[in-house]
């Protein structure tokens, strides 16, 4: 059954994307915004969210910092198995849904005057599993769709009107609103290998939520990406970075400016004069790094002498049994706060603090 996107009167069908595993926290991030539930699937490296905003709230989407890309929906196929089941594209990427869909993303884009003229447009299929039916053969029929009806338009990657399919049996067709520079906040993605994505930095600081005053630590701040996602997160807190590299700080000071304070020191030393509130940090894991148990031992023993009596850790790093013997060797209490897919590894967010 092909059905043309729907949601409560007044309300546009949206989906978005973050990295597997961040749904909840995603869905979350979303609450303020939305009056519908949001339905999330797993498609392969991604959690799929599909959820309705008022139209109104459309361009506050933007203000969103844990998803990667945010679309508007054309429709949906309740399956695709064979051929035959594309006949039915025609009702869903039809001329007045697509027009629709360009003045959406002309209302995301916040642009009141002088919209941006469509030309080119290409379709990308995302799916959760390999099919017997090609994923080529559904992005040349829309392809196919688009170009029938705007004979203008151009076919071409990359283009400035994108069509995701997410394929998971059902398939939801929808219109792309962000572009690559969302993801990065509009600013070029840091030239240093381990770099976090600041997606997956906002979802660390949601779980950390820095309050007013509070002092917010990164001893392994490499080029800064926590703290500037804490920074926009709660500016009314007080952001410290420190690392070993002076690559890295110099990196850091180029993003950060003023924000935030730098310097060059080393995590199993001593971190701050004055006990802080909260330790955020993206360990060292990946093929980057050698990491041991000593080493994160001696870390977790480390960043426990420096918080206050009340403090917490929110921390990433997919070495789980050595992270967890640490904490447990340390007699800090944690718990798993997500597990996420980082460049085709599983990774934990763990929140800990120290036992009263
Ligand atoms: C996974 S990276 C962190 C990347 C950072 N979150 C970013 O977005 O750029 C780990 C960082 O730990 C730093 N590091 C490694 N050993 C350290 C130590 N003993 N003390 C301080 N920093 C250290 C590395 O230089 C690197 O920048």
């Amino acid at each position: 059954m092909a059905r043309r996107a729907h949601t409560r009167p007044g309300h546009s069908p949206i989906s978005a994307v973050c990295f597997a595993g961040l749904g909840d926290l995603a869905a979350r991030e979303l609450t303020p915004l939305i009056e519908t539930e949001v339905k999330r699937t797993r498609i392969r490296n991604y959690d799929h969210l599909s959820f309705g905003v008022r139209a109104e709230n459309l361009p506050r989407l933007r203000e969103l910092r844990i998803v990667e890309d945010v679309l508007i929906d054309l429709g949906r196929l309740s399956k695709i198995e064979r051929s035959a089941d594309l006949a039915r594209l025609g009702a869903i990427v039809s001329k007045d849904a697509v027009l629709a869909a360009v003045q959406a993303k002309n209302r995301f884009d916040d642009r009141r005057s002088g919209s941006r003229k469509t030309t080119t447009f290409a379709c990308f299929v995302k799916q959760d599993k390999d099919r017997n039916l090609r994923r080529s053969e559904v992005s040349s029929k829309v392809e196919m769709l688009v170009a029938q009806q705007f004979p203008r338009w151009r076919c071409h990657d990359p283009a400035q009107l994108e069509i995701w399919v997410f394929w998971s049996g059902p398939a939801t067709f929808a219109v792309r609103l962000t572009d690559e520079a969302f993801k990065y906040r509009g600013m070029k993605p840091p030239q240093r290998e381990a770099a976090l994505r600041p997606t997956l930095a906002a979802a660390m600081v949601a779980v950390a939520n820095p309050r007013e005053d509070e002092i917010v630590l990164d001893p392994m701040c490499g080029t800064g990406t926590l703290l500037l996602e804490g920074l926009a997160f709660n500016a009314r807190a007080k952001f410290i970075g420190s690392d070993v590299s002076h690559d890295a700080i110099a990196l850091a000071e180029s993003r950060l400016g003023d924000q935030a304070t730098l310097r060059i020191a080393d995590a199993l030393e001593s971190l701050h004069d004055d006990p802080v509130d909260c330790i955020l940090c993206n360990l060292p894991w990946g093929h980057q790094y050698s990491v041991s148990e000593s080493l994160y031992r001696d870390l977790i023993g480390n960043f426990k002498r420096t918080l206050q009596p009340s403090g917490r850790m929110v921390l990433l790093t997919d070495q789980a049994q050595m992270l967890e013997s640490a904490f447990t060797d340390s007699g800090v209490e944690w718990s798993r706060e997500a597990r996420v897919l980082v460049r085709g590894k599983w990774a934990n967010i763990y929140k800990a603090h120290l036992r009263d």
